[in-house]
């Protein structure tokens, strides 16, 4: 039997790649875990509950971290647990260094130390920084250049899964770097979910700035496939020009091309609410360091990999603004239990 050991599986991509893994490997003994922090919801594997395991451990925690793979001696591990709110790490930047670059530290050694057939760490687009004008999008031998907390702990999580990489070429290690998921089981204080349950509370929807950020969105599921594809893969042992070309080690960027304006999200949403987008949407002061753009280039894990998007960004949308319209009992409960989760990054 094939077991999986899923990191911040209670968390949104986390818990739909669990839901994923379930459905496409019945077989397969799934360990998820997760520390349960604030962006965690329990209530996000509920669906599958009865076919997994669950174990609240933080991944910075070597001695915790090492019992699990000692005691189920993983074959796959897939690193989801990050800090992940932008918004949330200029009022508390430490705690994402903590879980972004220990705890993908602290991952890699427990997979050199229990060795396991292949780790697979999930990293982002955001640790290439902001799009130069002029440059049509990043690719895997872009250089990083994060801007903000969070996407500077990704990118320090990064260089050391590049380090493992290269320092440690018997171990099978990849990453992934991807464009912005929408779809269900989103805590709503991220943009697709927050305008929704704003509506949905009779809340008018924030929009930073003018609203021109443009942002890559790709449906979850999708990201879901490409990391299967990638965790799979048969690929070769590292060439020896990885050291000086980043493009030579196993990193996929993972996107649909599907580039939008924050303020075109917006009002697409409202629309599939039935609202007229002029009443309904507030301008509110810029995030300090937002990135006005970002495009990757997913040649790589298509043409090697043979990977593409299957879901449409109209029909997906639609399909995400009907999920969160249909299960108001799940975000209902989030409000409950966290309160408001609009942040003030200003104070
Ligand atoms: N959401 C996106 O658009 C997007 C895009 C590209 C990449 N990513 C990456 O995908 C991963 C998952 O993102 P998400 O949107 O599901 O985030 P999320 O915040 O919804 O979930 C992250 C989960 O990790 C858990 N976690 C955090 N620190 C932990 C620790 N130290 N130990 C154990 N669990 C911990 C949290 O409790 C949470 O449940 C992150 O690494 C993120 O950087 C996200």
């Amino acid at each position: 039997m094939t077991t999986y050991l899923i990191t911040g599986a209670a968390g949104f991509i986390g818990a739909n790649y669990v839901h994923f893994l379930v459905d496409k490997e019945p077989e397969a003994e799934v360990i998820a875990v997760d520390y349960l922090g604030f962006a965690s919801n329990l209530a996000n594997l509920d669906p599958v509950a009865d076919r997994i395991q669950f174990a609240a451990v933080d991944i910075a925690d070597y001695t915790e971290m090492r019992t699990l793979y000692e005691r189920y001696r993983p074959d796959y591990v897939v690193n989801f647990a990050a800090e992940s709110h932008n918004d949330r790490a200029i009022v508390d930047p430490s705690s994402f260094v903590r879980s972004n670059v220990t705890g993908a530290q602290v991952m890699l050694e427990c997979s050199r130390k229990v060795p396991v057939t292949a780790h697979l760490h999930v990293s982002t687009i955001e640790v290439y920084g902001e799009l130069p004008q002029g440059q049509h999008s990043f690719t895997e031998a872009s250089p990083l250049n994060a801007k903000t907390p969070y996407s500077a702990a990704k990118a320090a999580g990064d260089q050391m899964v590049r380090a493992y990489m290269q320092t440690y070429p018997e171990l099978d290690i990849r990453m992934t770097h991807c464009a912005n998921n929408y779809g269900p089981y989103q805590l709503p204080e991220k943009l697709i979910p927050l305008m929704i349950t704003n509506v949905l509370r009779g809340r008018k929807v924030p929009v930073y700035g003018d609203g021109l950020q443009m942002r890559d969105w790709l449906h979850v599921l999708d990201h879901c496939q490409a990391i299967h594809t990638v965790l799979k893969a048969e690929l070769g042992p590292i060439p020896e020009g990885a050291a000086t070309d980043t493009a030579l080690l196993p990193i996929f960027d993972v996107s649909a091309r599907h580039e939008v304006s924050n303020l075109d999200i917006v009002r697409r949403v409202l629309r599939e609410l039935g609202k007229e987008p002029d009443e309904w949407i507030e301008h509110v002061a810029d995030r300090p360091n937002h990135d006005r753009r970002y495009l990757i280039d997913p040649s790589k894990i298509e043409t090697q990999l043979g990977w593409a998007p299957t879901v449409e960004f109209e029909s997906g949308l639609t399909e995400t603004v009907a999920w969160y319209v249909d299960n108001t009992d799940w975000w209902q409960a989030i409000f409950k239990q966290k309160g408001d989760l609009q942040v003030d990054w200003s104070k």
